[in-house]
């Protein structure tokens, strides 16, 4: 069966990193095979265009070619990672995806709709993320934890934006959320990390079902480490415990 396809996405310093990771390590102790991946990235292409974008290096052409730079990166995500991974049942967490170009250079850098929604089309096609969390932090609080992260080193192409930037930015993600509650669910991420993870398994628990994580968790689970992917595709642990607990019964 298809696996399950979640995107972490929010402002700078919301936390989608570290909650990436708290909900993929969850889902393993379950027993599912869980890729964990990002964007831009996620693969050797998409990697390579990662580092053109956070550089700022194609700042200089515009918010459109740095749209069609992160589609280029997408599309190249989704067939060398994504869709593989999918395909063979594995669980896709990964760490911001096609809201961020929506908000980043769509709402934000003005890009027109039509141009979005037509790279969404060539990149993306359908296979579209089953749940988004979107992690909702004032734009100060956001900056001021990545710039702890950074503990005195430079920022990269965002995060030097400004406040009203970030503040945008946040405003983008509510509106993306308000107009699909199917796919999209808005936690606090002002709690403590551990409380935060609480809450994201609550809404994985609800939107995507105990049902096919029970089957899934049961089903096959040799989910190999891909050295091709520098964003650090993970294996489920061989030390994991597998089919540990339903994934209902593990909702607090
Ligand atoms: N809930 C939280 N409360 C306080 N600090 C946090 C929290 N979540 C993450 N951090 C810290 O804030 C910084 C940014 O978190 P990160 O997960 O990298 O955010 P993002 O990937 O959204 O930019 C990191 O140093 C991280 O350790
Ligand atoms: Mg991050």
């Amino acid at each position: 069966m298809r696996g399950k396809f979640i995107t972490f996405e929010g402002g700078e310093g919301s936390g989608k990193s570290t909650q990436a990771a708290l909900l993929a390590g969850r889902l393993r102790r379950l027993g599912i095979s869980v890729v964990q991946t990002r964007e831009p990235g996620g693969s050797p292409g998409a990697e390579a265009v990662r580092h053109v974008l956070l550089a700022g290096a194609a700042k200089p052409f515009g918010p459109e070619a740095e749209a069609m730079l992160f589609a280029a990166a997408r599309a190249d995500h989704l067939e060398k990672t994504i869709r593989p991974a999918l395909e063979r049942g594995a669980w896709v967490v990964c760490d911001r995806f096609l809201d961020s170009t929506r908000v980043y250079q769509g709402a934000v850098g003005k890009v027109d709709p039509a141009v979005i929604r037509a790279l969404e089309r060539v990149a993306v096609g359908d296979t579209l993320p089953d749940l988004t969390i979107v992690l909702d932090l004032p734009a100060e609080a956001g900056l001021a934890r990545a710039a702890g992260r950074r503990d005195g080193g430079t920022a990269d192409r965002f995060e030097a934006e400004d406040v009203a930037f970030h503040a945008a930015l946040r405003d983008g993600y509510a509106a993306i959320a308000a107009a699909e509650p199917g796919r999209c669910a808005v936690v606090d991420a002002s709690p403590a990390p551990e409380r935060i993870a609480d809450a994201v398994w609550t809404v994985v628990c609800a939107r995507l079902g105990a049902a096919q994580v029970e089957s899934d968790a049961a089903g096959p689970d040799t989910e190999t480490s891909d050295p091709a992917t520098s964003a650090g595709v993970e294996a489920r642990n061989a030390g994991d415990t597998p089919a540990a607990g339903r994934l209902d019964a593990a909702v607090p």
